[in-house]
């Protein structure tokens, strides 16, 4: 929140111990008897001198609780994200940890770095801690796949001299669905998969159909280092389980359930295969380094896994901008997958991928992420296991 008044030349720093504003933020002040103090900042803007009154933090004397007045209030926060708590005692703990990490946040967006160009914001995600949005929505680290299975030689058509576009974004161009969201299992690589496969197959034929993760979720055999297919899996899995099987199903008739089940072959109906003119993905290429991810970005969506390491919470807490220092893990290892949907350079000439993850719509920017692109060796490994499935 930033206030901006008409008290020219004015600095001012205040001390409250109430605030104006909603209601159920006084409310809250008041029971915990709050202490607030006003860092003041001067702007100028337009020849208009404007004050501009940034509340920077309240610190709670008794239980160091931190409150934001740039952040919305715990209350709107769980309105907003339709979050509800058991009860009072889980509320509280939730509370305690949701203040922490808009006090990060805060912190983090005011004192923007000139290396950082994204912000963070108080996502679905900000009453985790950070071990628990590890232990949900990333895989412990996998290393990297291109060696095994199959593997097929990129075998990009063209020509390598042709001009690429300058920017993509398949989600205009109606060749992406909706966010989905993987829910409490580390289902990653099946929504990595299925992105892919519905932009090839929108891009073939002309029609965007949502296809099944959960059909890939209880369907592929789970890797032999993950414990089941919500532990963790292989995007290039998914793509052999489809191409064996000639077809996957919609995601109307095999809808996600978000825990691992049997497979169940009979909601596999030939109906999609016909309505989407008989098409099926044949193989999969990867792209080597970033000029061919680019070229094959230029040409469909294509899966990705990154090596997150997240300790500073950039990516749990993503908002929006480019992620640059995001926090990256090893390099032997990814552990988290997504799709690339498009590329382009933001208006202050950052070079970035765009790319659809499976968090829903409350993370993110609507549930995209832009990372830097151009990144020697590409950023968290996004080069290491970009893949996109052909349909001949
Ligand atoms: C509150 O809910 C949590 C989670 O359901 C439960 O473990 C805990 O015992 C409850 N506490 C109280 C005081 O009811
Ligand atoms: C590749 O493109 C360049 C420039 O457009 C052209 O001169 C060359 O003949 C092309 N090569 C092939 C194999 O198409
Ligand atoms: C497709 O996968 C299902 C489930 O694993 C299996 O029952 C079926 O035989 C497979 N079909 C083909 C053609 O591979
Ligand atoms: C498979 O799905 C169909 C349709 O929902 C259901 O009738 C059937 O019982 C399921 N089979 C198994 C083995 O779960
Ligand atoms: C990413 O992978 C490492 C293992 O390589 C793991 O320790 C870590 O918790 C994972 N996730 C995040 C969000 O850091
Ligand atoms: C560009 O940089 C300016 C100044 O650092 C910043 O205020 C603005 O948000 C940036 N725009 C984007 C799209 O990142």
């Amino acid at each position: 929140m930033t206030i901006n008044m008409p008290l020219a030349g004015l600095w001012l720093s205040l001390s409250l111990h109430q605030c104006v504003g909603e209601r159920e933020r006084e409310r809250e002040r008041e029971s915990a008897r709050v202490r607030m103090a006003f860092h003041c900042t001067l702007h100028q803007f337009f020849g208009v001198t404007l004050l501009v009154l940034r509340v920077a933090s309240v610190a709670m004397a008794s239980h160091g609780i931190y409150y934001s007045a740039l952040s919305p209030s715990h209350e709107s926060w769980m309105r907003m994200y339709h979050r509800t708590y058991p009860n009072e005692t889980v509320k509280e703990k939730r509370h305690k940890i949701y203040a922490e990490n808009v006090k990060l946040i805060d912190s983090f967006n005011q004192n923007r770095h000139k290396n950082h160009k994204f912000t963070l914001k108080a996502n679905k995600f900000a009453d985790l801690t950070h071990e628990e949005f590890t232990k949900t929505y990333t895989n412990r680290g996998l290393s990297y796949y291109r060696r095994g299975g199959r593997l097929y030689r990129p075998s990009l058509p063209g020509n390598r001299s042709t001009p690429q576009p300058y920017s993509i974004n398949w989600r205009d161009k109606g060749a992406v669905t909706d966010v989905k969201s993987q829910g409490n299992c580390g289902s990653c690589w099946a929504f990595a998969a299925v992105a892919a496969i519905e932009g090839i197959i929108q891009i073939k034929t002309g029609k965007l159909v949502s296809m099944s993760e959960q059909e890939l979720v209880d369907c592929v055999p789970p890797q032999k280092e993950c414990r089941s297919s919500c532990d963790c899996g292989y995007v290039t899995k998914a793509f052999d389980f489809v191409i064996d099987n000639g077809s996957l199903t919609t995601e109307h008739n095999y809808p996600y359930k978000g825990v691992p089940g049997a497979c169940n072959f009979s909601l596999n109906s030939a109906t999609f295969q016909t309505q989407a003119g008989g098409v099926t993905i044949s193989k999969y290429e990867w792209a080597e380094d970033e000029k061919e991810l680019l070229e094959a970005v230029a040409r469909q969506p294509v899966t990705v896994s990154v090596s997150i390491l997240d300790h500073k919470k950039f990516f749990h807490l993503y908002g929006a901008g480019v992620a640059t220092d995001i926090g990256c893990g090893d390099d032997d290892e990814v552990n988290h997958s997504m799709t690339v949907v498009g590329y382009g350079t933001d208006q202050n000439d950052t070079d970035y991928w765009l790319l659809k993850n499976s968090y829903g719509s409350g993370w993110g920017d609507n549930g995209y992420i832009k990372m830097a692109r151009g990144v020697d060796g590409g950023i968290c490994g996004i080069i290491k296991e970009a893949v996109y499935p052909v349909i001949t």
